[in-house]
C-alpha cells in the first residue's frame, strides 16, 4: 500500500499493560509485542476486557459502556489500569487511570502528572474495530453521521463547536415550528433561526465532504487490497429531502446560500411536521460495493471487510495528521473472512501497525507471520 506524501512512518507501541480489578482481570502486568498480538481464549475468558482496558487507557472511556462502574471487578470497590507506551523516537509515556466506586470521577495521570480527561486524548492514539461496528454498515444513518463527525472532531476542534451550535439552533427552530403550527408564534420569526442554521450547516457540510473524500479514497484502497482487487468499495454523501436539484456543497458560501434557499422553500412542510427536514442532521453516507448499496446487497464477509477497511483508513488518516499510526484493536474481526482476506489483512498490518487481535481458537488459521500469541484465561494473559 503506498504511503501518502513520502512521510516517514512512525509508530507508537504499547509495551506494557497493568490492570487492577478491571472487569474480570483482577491483577495483571503484561508485556506486548510491537507487531501483531493475538489474544486467544474461549468465550467469556476476558479477551474483550483486555481490548477494552487498552482502549480505556488511550481514550479515557469504554467503547462498550457509559457506566464506568461496570469496569470495576464485581468483587472490588475500585479499579486501575496503567499503560506504558513507547514512541519511535525513544520517548515513553505512562498513563494511569483509577476509578473508585465511591467517587464519581476517575483520576488520570500522564507521566505522574494529574490531567483532565480531555488532556488524555492524543497521548496514545487508538482505533478500534468491535463487533458493534458492523452496525455502521447495517443500521440507521445517525451512526454513520456520528462516525464521520468523530473523524473530523479528532483533528478539528472548531468542528465540535459548530456541531453543538447547530444542534442547539435546530432544537430552537423545531420548537418555534411547533409554536407556529399551533398559531402561537408568527412565521416571520423563522428567518433569524434559518439564517443561523444555514451558517452553521455551511461549515459542517464542506468539512464532512472533504473528510469523506479522504476516507472514501483510503477505504477503497484498503478494501481493494483485502479483496484482491475483486470488488470496489465506495462512499457517497447523501442529503435527504433537499427539494432542490442544484447543489454546491464544497464551499461554505455556496452552501450557506443553498441552505437558506432550501429552508425557505420548506417552511410549509416543516411547520406541518414541526421538524426541520433539511440539513446535516438528516444526511447519510451510502456505502457501496461495485456501485450497489452495501446494506442490501453485500454478504456478511463483504460487509465486515468494508467496515474493517474503514477502520484501517481511520488509522491512515491519524497517521497523516499526526505522523504516526495509532494502535489498532481488532476484537473478533476475523470471523466471517475467508482465508485469503484474513491473510491479506495480516500482511497489510504486519510491520506497520501495532495490532491486538482476538480469536477464540489459536489454530483457527495458520499464517500470522511473526505475530505473538497470548492465551487469555479467567482474565489472565499469558504468552503461549
Ligand atoms: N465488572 C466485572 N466484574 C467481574 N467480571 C466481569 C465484569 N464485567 C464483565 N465480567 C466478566 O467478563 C467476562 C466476559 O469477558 P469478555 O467479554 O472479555 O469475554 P471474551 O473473552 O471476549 O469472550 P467472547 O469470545 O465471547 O467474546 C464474562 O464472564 C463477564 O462475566
Ligand atoms: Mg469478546
Amino acid at each position: 500500500m503506498p504511503l501518502a506524501g513520502g512521510k516517514t512512518m512512525k509508530k507508537m507501541r504499547v509495551k506494557r499493560l497493568l490492570v487492577d480489578n478491571f472487569r474480570n482481570c483482577q491483577k495483571g502486568d503484561w508485556f506486548f509485542s510491537g507487531g501483531i498480538n493475538v489474544l486467544y481464549g474461549h468465550n467469556g475468558e476476558g479477551k474483550t476486557n483486555v481490548i477494552e482496558s487498552l482502549y480505556f487507557s488511550a481514550l479515557g472511556c469504554s467503547h462498550r459502556t457509559f457506566q464506568e462502574d461496570d469496569l470495576i471487578n464485581s468483587a472490588a470497590d475500585g479499579m486501575g489500569v496503567c499503560v506504558v507506551a513507547e514512541k519511535e523516537d525513544g520517548g515513553e509515556t505512562k498513563i494511569v487511570i483509577k476509578k473508585s466506586a465511591r467517587r464519581k470521577s476517575k483520576e488520570i495521570t500522564v507521566d505522574n502528572s494529574k490531567v483532565k480527561p480531555r488532556e488524555l486524548i492524543g497521548q496514545i492514539k487508538a482505533a478500534i474495530f468491535s463487533p458493534e461496528d458492523l452496525k455502521l454498515a447495517k443500521s440507521e444513518p445517525a451512526l454513520r453521521r456520528r462516525f464521520i463527525d468523530m473523524q473530523i472532531a479528532q483533528v478539528n476542534s472548531a468542528y465540535c463547536f459548530s456541531l453543538a451550535r447547530y444542534n442547539k439552533i435546530l432544537q430552537q427552530r423545531n420548537k418555534l415550528l411547533a409554536a407556529i403550527k399551533e398559531r402561537k408564534m408568527s412565521v416571520n420569526l423563522l428567518e433569524v433561526w434559518d439564517d443561523q442554521l444555514a451558517k452553521e450547516a455551511s461549515l459542517i457540510l464542506p468539512a464532512r465532504l472533504k473528510t469523506l473524500l479522504k476516507i472514501s479514497r483510503l477505504t477503497a484502497e484498503v478494501y481493494g487490497e483485502l479483496s484482491g482487487r475483486r470488488e470496489k468499495a465506495g462512499m457517497v454523501y447523501c442529503r435527504r429531502e433537499d427539494g432542490s436539484s442544484e447543489f454546491v456543497g464544497e464551499d461554505a458560501e455556496n452552501s450557506y446560500c443553498w441552505y437558506k434557499k432550501g429552508l425557505a422553500a420548506r417552511i410549509k412542510k416543516d411547520t406541518e411536521n414541526a421538524s426541520t427536514g433539511l440539513g446535516p442532521h438528516r444526511d447519510d453516507i451510502f456505502f457501496t460495493l461495485d456501485g450497489l448499496p452495501l446494506k442490501n446487497f453485500a454478504s456478511q464477509g463483504q460487509q465486515r471487510s468494508f467496515v474493517l477497511a474503514l477502520k484501517i483508513a481511520e488509522t491512515m488518516i491519524i497517521r497523516d495528521e499526526c505522523g504516526e499510526y495509532p494502535i489498532l484493536l481488532l476484537d473478533d474481526a476475523l470471523s466471517e473472512l475467508d482465508a485469503r482476506r484474513r491473510q491479506k489483512l495480516i500482511d497489510f498490518l504486519s510491520g506497520r501497525i501495532q495490532t491486538f487481535i482476538t480469536l477464540t481458537e489459536k489454530n483457527l488459521f495458520k499464517d500470522f507471520g511473526r505475530a505473538v500469541f497470548y492465551r487469555v484465561e479467567k482474565g489472565v494473559v499469558s504468552e503461549a
